[in-house]
């Protein structure tokens, strides 16, 4: 049986996010001996959206893909890059909108398809997630074994719910959005592998990726505040997940979290 390994970076945010992703990744691409890299770039630029400079950066960092979410047009670049790079946005936005919900990435051992989805629960309106996953899987499969889904979303019952959903029938649900790892990576029966969610590559010391000053004043004194991404030491949140290329069955997930 051959395998694919696979490396999905979590929410890159602001310069410090991309710093640290150009410091760390090469050598997490030699040790685990990746075949795929994806990396969630929906907050590269300055904590919202990615221009395509930023998009550079990720990709000479090592990224084959970058997955989007609720920040994908918040950046104007976008539209100029959005057609011809790598980068693929939530498949259930508007229809005609563009770029794509999905992409097969195809150097490596075995194809690999890339789908990004956004939750609804706590997010801005799109069309329903599941019935939207469902289709574009049910499309991907054709082309592709191994299947990682992205999927973008704010509370964890949904995340969970769209696992079990496409237990099965994707290599792996990875939630991103949140920008805090959680501890409950699994396989689950039908051979899905599932985290709640990655977590973030960036600024760990202000909330969320932001400078802690603007958030608390915002939160304590109920002002509007403008909010800039947070500085310092920067971390990397990732997991790496191992599977059957032909099965497209995860055998392995494993959560990463270093710091730079
Ligand atoms: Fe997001």
């Amino acid at each position: 049986m051959s395998k694919v390994n696979i490396l999905f970076v979590g929410d890159v945010f602001g310069r410090t996010g991309r710093e640290t992703l150009s410091e760390l990744l090469p050598e997490l691409l030699t040790e685990y001996d990746i075949d795929y890299c994806i990396v969630n770039g929906e907050n590269a630029a300055h904590g919202r959206g990615l221009s395509m400079q930023c998009a550079d950066e990720i990709f000479m960092a090592g990224a084959d893909c970058i997955t989007m979410g609720n920040h994908t047009w918040d950046n104007n670049d976008i539209y100029q890059y959005i057609d011809d790079y790598s980068v693929i946005r939530p498949v259930n936005f508007a229809e005609g909108l563009p770029g794509r919900g999905y992409i097969v990435l195809e150097d490596g051992p075995c194809p690999v398809g890339v789908l990004s989805i956004q939750g609804r629960v706590y997010m801005e309106p799109c069309d329903n997630p599941f019935e939207s996953a469902y289709k574009a899987v049910s499309e991907l499969r054709s082309r592709a074994s191994v299947i990682i889904v992205d999927f973008h979303a704010e509370a964890t019952a949904e995340k969970a719910a769209m696992a079990y959903y496409l237990d099965g029938l994707v290599t792996a649900v990875l939630g991103t959005h949140t920008h805090v790892q959680t501890a409950d990576e699994q396989i689950l029966q039908g051979g899905t592998a599932f985290i709640s969610d990655v977590g973030m590559t960036g600024p760990h010391n202000g909330v969320i990726g932001m400078d802690r000053n603007a958030v608390l004043n915002k939160f304590v004194r109920c002002v509007p505040q403008k909010f800039k991404p947070s500085e310092g030491a920067g971390k990397l949140h990732a997991v790496f997940i191992q599977a059957d290329t032909e099965t497209g069955r995860a055998e392995m997930i494993k959560r990463i979290s270093i710091e730079a």
